[in-house]
């Protein structure tokens, strides 16, 4: 039979991005989220990152790949080091990279290959040794006291052309073994860049640079942007008067933060030329992470100038063709630092955060909360790989809900859970429901609240499907739900685990309860597995002792869980 084709589609499809038509990895907006789209659909990098040397012989590679499948990780983060690619000046060798890529496959994985190149946290130790050999050629960082670093020096152009030449020949070896199946979904470019000891390079070059006017390129996006800047930014040029000529120090001050700024450009116009290099080649997503400026540090005792949040606008003027800058997080308050990488212009994605027990509620968290594109635990292949442990829970449940998630990103229906004995509850608002979240140790009869049982973290996501029908899950979280006019002007009494009044007290104070308005009530709650429509598979009517005989939602700590929970309302 002849087949017809519409020409109108036909245009429509040559106007297509090149990449969009292959299914090439890339990123899409979708309301307030930026979704990472992979083989055509939207994805969730339900992650893990190698150790740093677990990915250099292919026997661990073929010993480990097949663990983490068993873990129901969806992506494995992969080093690609630069002294193992290129042992010899111009001479390549792949055999990691292809044998990386090929049990990836082997084990249902995608792959994102970290490029440790001139820098890794910030030092330049993957470099080959005919580089590091070769100072005059390939020349160092210094102090201000004139030490040099082990640190190539991001203004020479010779380093970056070694560094560079050996990137684009790894690129190209990804769309050569690549460009159909796509199993390599994004691509790092080094690794915590950023210099130590000082704020800045003091090298000879690095020197005159300093002198030299601030790139117009620079003042035009600030000005520009004037509205949107980073906070610190602002403030920072600000302070100044918002200068537009001058250099470093005349446009934003003479402090140890301008050295930062001064050198953050640097790196990200460096940076910037591998991402175009790459873009060139074989045309994925790229990002650079960024070890955290916390603990009362100042630049130079954390790596100054690498892709830090503060530091956004000048690696975004300089570096656009980087999507992302993405958190390293191994350091205390999770949630501020996850709220600092996603921004109106940054989506959040999480290469690497300390392993740990809270990883898998964690994840729930940012899902829900941050729209994340993914979540990576660092030294994945030392995690446990019973089919209890946290991690292992947490991904078989958000793997199912990836479909239902990708429908609902961006739109202001979702929210993510996280409590700990600190933080005990969060009311959120939806239409006209007050929706009270605690943790589930507050519940009043868990003996676990009180003796001395350190609370497991628990958290989750809370997902608004329609009025008055939620989709609640994850692990260790209790959900209230009362409408915005029930009114009662005297506070509940305190129930045991059956439902009834704890302890007996003076019945007169019901004679102060006032009521009106409609009331909330749980119509029913069904635990549910996702199918890959995103349709519901009932697996139990959770009632009784279970919801509290309909007075809440819950999932115990230890168990996760995705409940399907419809109210309704009544006078
Ligand atoms: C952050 C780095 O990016 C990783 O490669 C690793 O060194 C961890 N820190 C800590 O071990």
């Amino acid at each position: 039979m002849r087949k017809y084709i519409v020409p109108g589609l036909l245009s429509l499809f040559a106007l297509l991005p090149l990449q969009a038509r292959q299914g090439m990895p890339r990123l899409q907006k979708q309301g307030t989220a930026t979704q990472l789209i992979v083989n055509n659909e939207p994805f969730l990098v339900l992650g893990g990152e190698l150790g740093n040397s677990s990915a250099s012989s292919v026997e661990d590679i073929r010993r480990i790949f097949p663990k983490l499948q068993r873990m129901g990780l969806n992506t494995v983060l992969v080093p690609a080091y630069w002294d193992l690619l290129e042992p010899e000046e111009g001479t390549y060798d792949f055999t990691l990279i292809d044998e990386a890529v090929h049990q990836a496959r082997q084990n249902r994985l995608k792959v994102i290959f970290l490029w440790f190149g001139a820098w890794k946290n910030s030092m330049s130790c993957y470099a080959p040794l005919w580089f590091k050999e070769n100072y005059r050629k390939y020349p160092r960082a210094h102090t201000q006291t004139g030490k040099p670093l082990e640190i190539a020096s991001s203004f020479s152009e010779n380093v970056y052309q070694a560094d560079s030449r050996a990137f684009a020949r790894l690129m190209k070896r990804l769309a050569a073994i690549d460009k159909e199946e796509a199993t390599v979904i994004m691509v790092q470019i080094e690794n915590e860049t950023g210099m130590l000891e000082d704020a800045r390079d003091y090298s000879p070059d690095a020197n005159e640079r300093f002198h030299a006017p601030v790139p117009q390129a620079l003042t035009d996006y600030l000005l520009a942007n004037k509205q949107t800047l980073h906070p610190q930014m602002l403030e920072k040029w600000g302070k100044q008067g918002y200068p537009l000529k001058g250099n470093w120090q005349e446009v934003f001050g003479a402090d140890i933060y301008t050295d930062e700024l001064f050198m953050a450009w640097s790196y990200a116009q460096y940076v910037e030329r591998m991402a175009q290099t790459a873009r060139a080649i074989h045309n994925i997503p790229l990002y650079v992470n960024a070890a955290m400026n916390s603990r009362g540090r100042m630049p130079g005792q954390y790596p100054s100038a690498g892709p830090l949040a503060h530091l956004i606008d000048v690696w975004h003027c300089a570096a656009p063709h980087i999507d992302l800058l993405a958190p390293d997080l191994y350091d205390e308050g999770f949630t501020a630092w996850v709220a600092q990488y996603k921004l109106h212009n940054n989506p959040l994605f999480i290469p690497e955060i300390r392993l740990a027990d809270n990883n898998g509620v964690r994840a729930f968290y940012v899902f829900g909360e941050h729209d994340a594109i993914g979540f990576c635990p660092f030294s994945i292949e030392d995690a446990p790989d019973h089919p209890q442990s946290p991690l292992i829970q947490s991904y078989a449940r958000l793997n199912e809900l990836i479909p239902l998630l990708a429908r609902y990103q961006g739109k202001g229906l979702a929210n993510g859970l996280l409590f700990d004995e600190k933080n005990r509850e969060r009311i959120l608002w939806q239409d006209d429901l007050k929706i009270t979240c605690r943790h589930y140790f507050t519940l009043p009869w868990d003996p676990r609240a009180a003796n001395g049982t350190p609370w497991p973290e628990g958290g989750g996501i809370l997902l608004k499907l329609n009025r008055n029908e939620y989709l609640v899950a994850g692990s260790g979280i209790v959900i209230e739900f009362e409408h915005r006019n029930e009114k009662n002007a005297v506070p509940p009494q305190p129930l045991g685990e059956d439902g009834f009044t704890a302890n007996g007290e003076n019945k007169d104070r019901r004679k102060a309860e006032m009521w009106s308005g409609l009331r909330a009530g749980i119509g029913s709650v069904d635990e549910v597995a996702i199918n890959g429509d995103a349709s519901f598979r009932y697996i139990r009517r959770l009632n009784g002792d279970q919801d509290h005989q309909g007075r809440h939602v819950r999932i115990p700590s230890g168990q996760f869980s995705i409940l399907h929970v419809k109210l309704y309302e009544y006078k």
